[in-house]
């Protein structure tokens, strides 16, 4: 006896399952051969010979190896298959109990004794032959013997077995994903509910649940679908209704209901106190067969009264909490329900909690970032407390403006549309499209005149400095005359000095009059230029004698300006709250509904003739949504409170101002209709 041999662990064979030879079993030695006898090449001595065309004379073979045996193709031409899968020529695999294995067009099943009784007295000897998981023998014998005729055999296994000519496993069905969830997301009809089992019909539910709750998202909704759902689910089922435990509370109250029939809408809710303790506290989905008969409802009327039979109850249970229940029931019968019923409402309440506990974060996340929003608003507008309010009335001016022109038929705002992510990246847009005033330096913000407070301060103090430089000078000049003059001359000298020390003096006042009148922010540069040119002209003896400026160039500037309070700089400065809003928001990661958000503050500035800023926009370069806001922007700064550097203005004046930037092509002169013919102006009352 061989090494090999004597490793052998028992008697093993091949059984033929199919084809002439079919229930023959071929004893495997230390190596067997499976291939055809040919004259050229006759078949060794315990080889197997199988007589098929698709066979090479030496096809495969079977080797054990420390107790193991080995199936390997033998680089045949038509392949070896083990189990469907087409073997690397020359690359051996195990063989375990009930192993197929495919040559040509025969069958084989592995066996490793060739029969119970022959090993019953060592019962370790098929110990190391685990049964080949995935393969159902059953099937594989059922297919096989159905139709005993060999030259039919491959196409009834051809069901379960590649054909021999594919290298690779057959795919029997391709489905497109998204279509197959499209189909699902629609209601069954009546034609496929009488066509369809019950197991059928409530897996497909089951599905719909699944992909429906995943895209609700508002609890109404989700609802909706839920009782929609039940109703299909559960034919018997009369009347569903959802329970939640109320934030503030912890009570639980009905939160939807629903009526298998529209007649019984508004039907009293049978809602057991015990069923909802035990519900809730156990954490138990309950079915009662006959409610009629079950002691848990015996203090409950309701339930006797609405001659409710059976009914299910489960746990909407979502992270060890319960944030309420489901409940199913029907007056009709009792024993309506069975447990497997029991189990899918319970694993319905699981997908339900699961939906609630996402609107619960989703909330959460949007209730958090508006109040980011609000606070980061407030922030922005405590640097200038007169223009509080101003960015929550453009968001609500926008508002409006975009809700009409969605629902405007008018020729040029038909096709324009809001949904309501959109209206949602408007109303965030509008809320923060002066947040880059963050970056903008204090005292340019609230500037309310051409000259600053300290500024002023300096010259006043200059305007005295000169009062007392002209009065030194006086009376040093009278002095240095002392000796010479006579009292009475003296005297009339220092009647002059003070006759002119009043001039200066009057003159001074003058001029800083002149000086707070140019100061004003409403006072445009030719009423004062010739004015402030006598001021800045005009010169005082410093300390050393030297030649003081009464007004400098730059205060000359500033006091010249043709508009409003601002140098260029200054102007510069504040239009850059644009560049730094869009900086600010660009680093926000907004979800894609709200990628917009950026952009659309980034044009609250831009003119439909190019004039605006940052970026010198033209026509419809410039979002819908930022000429909303521009109208809005434009009719809330002109209207509101007062500012230091303006008044407001009526609400008239304003629509003649928001009239005339739309005729020079400044804002869009549709829009600006809109809002007047929708009387958006009117929402703030002023
Ligand atoms: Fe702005
Ligand atoms: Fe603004």
């Amino acid at each position: 006896m061989s090494d090999e041999q004597s490793q052998q662990p028992a008697a093993a064979y091949l059984e033929i399952l199919n084809g002439a030879l079919v229930g023959t079993r071929f004893p495997l030695g230390a190596e067997t051969i499976i291939g055809r006898d040919d004259e050229d090449l006759p078949m060794k001595e315990g080889g197997i010979d199988l007589a098929d065309t698709r066979v090479s004379r030496r096809h495969a073979r079977i080797y054990i190896q420390r107790g193991r045996y080995y199936l390997e193709d033998c680089h045949s031409t038509n392949g070896t298959f083990l189990n469907t899968f087409r073997l690397q020529p020359g690359a051996p695999c195990v063989l375990r109990e009930g192993s197929n294995v495919q040559v040509g067009r025969v069958h084989m099943r592995f066996r490793p004794t060739l029969n119970s009784a022959e090993t019953s007295g060592d019962s370790n000897a098929a110990a190391p032959w685990a049964s080949e998981i995935g393969l159902n023998e059953e099937i594989f014998d059922l297919s096989l013997t159905a139709n005993p005729d060999a030259s039919a055999s491959q196409a009834d296994i051809s069901m379960l077995f590649c054909p021999v000519d594919l290298p690779e496993p057959e795919i029997s069905v391709v489905l497109d994903a998204p279509a197959v969830v499209d189909a699902l997301r629609e209601a069954i009809t009546d034609d496929e509910k009488a066509s369809e089992s019950d197991d059928l019909r409530r897996l497909r539910a089951m599905a719909q649940v699944s992909i429906g709750l995943g895209g609700e998202h508002d609890r109404e909704s989700l609802f909706a679908k839920i009782m929609d759902f039940i109703f299909v689910i559960f034919p018997t089922a009369e009347r569903a209704f959802v329970v939640l435990r109320d934030k503030e509370s912890g009570e639980f109250k009905p939160s939807a209901a629903s009526t298998r029939e529209p007649s019984g809408e508004g039907e009293v809710l049978a809602l057991s106190e015990a069923i909802v303790d035990e519900v809730v506290s156990q954490q138990r989905s309950i079915l009662s067969n006959d409610a009629a008969d079950d002691h848990r409802f015996d203090d409950h009327q309701s339930i006797r009264r609405l001659g409710i039979r059976s009914m299910m109850c489960a746990p909407l249970l979502v992270d060890n909490e319960v944030m309420g229940l489901i409940q199913i029931d029907t007056h009709r019968e009792t024993h309506s329900f069975c447990e497997e019923d029991l189990q899918i409402l319970t694993g319905i309440g699981a997908q339900v909690a699961i939906a609630l506990k996402n609107f619960v974060l989703y909330e959460d996340i949007g209730h958090l970032f508006e109040s980011f929003v609000t606070a980061s608003v407030h922030a922005i507008e405590a640097r200038d407390p007169t223009t509080a309010g101003h960015s929550f009335r453009v968001a609500e001016y926008s508002r409006h403006l975009a809700t009409v022109v969605d629902q405007s038929g008018q020729k040029m705002l038909r096709d324009i549309n809001f949904s309501r992510d959109q209206m949602r990246e408007l109303r965030y847009a509008a809320l923060l499209h002066d947040f880059g005033k963050v970056g903008v330096r204090e005292h340019v913000l609230i500037k309310a005149r051409k000259l600053y407070h300290s500024e002023m301060d300096v010259l006043e103090e200059r305007f005295r400095y000169a009062y007392a430089s002209l009065e030194r000078q006086a009376y040093r000049e009278l002095i240095d005359q002392h000796g010479e003059l006579s009292p009475e001359e003296f005297k009339l000298r220092r009647g002059a000095m003070d006759k002119y020390l009043s001039r200066e003096a009057a003159q001074l006042q003058r001029f800083m009059a002149m000086i707070k009148h140019a100061n004003e922010p409403s006072v445009l540069d030719d009423e004062v230029t010739d004015d402030l040119r006598a001021v800045a002209d005009f010169i005082f003896p410093g300390n050393d004698g030297e030649h003081v400026q009464l007004l400098t160039a730059p205060e000359l500037d500033a006091l010249t300006l043709a508009r409003g309070s601002l140098t260029p700089e200054e102007r510069l400065e504040i239009q850059s709250h644009v560049s730094h809003t869009f900086a600010f928001l660009s680093h926000i990661p907004w979800t894609a509904s709200l990628s917009a958000v950026a952009d659309i503050a980034h044009a609250h500035h831009e003119k439909l003739d190019g004039t605006g800023y940052p970026q010198g926009l033209v026509g419809d370069e410039i979002p819908v949504q930022s000429r909303i806001m521009a109208v809005a922007d434009i009719f809330d700064a002109l209207t509101a409170g007062d500012r230091p550097y303006k008044c407001s203005l009526g609400v008239d004046q304003a629509l003649d101002i928001l009239h005339h930037e739309a005729s020079t092509g400044k804002v869009d002169p549709i829009l600006v209709d809109v809002f007047i013919d929708s009387q958006g102006y009117q929402l703030f009352n002023q």
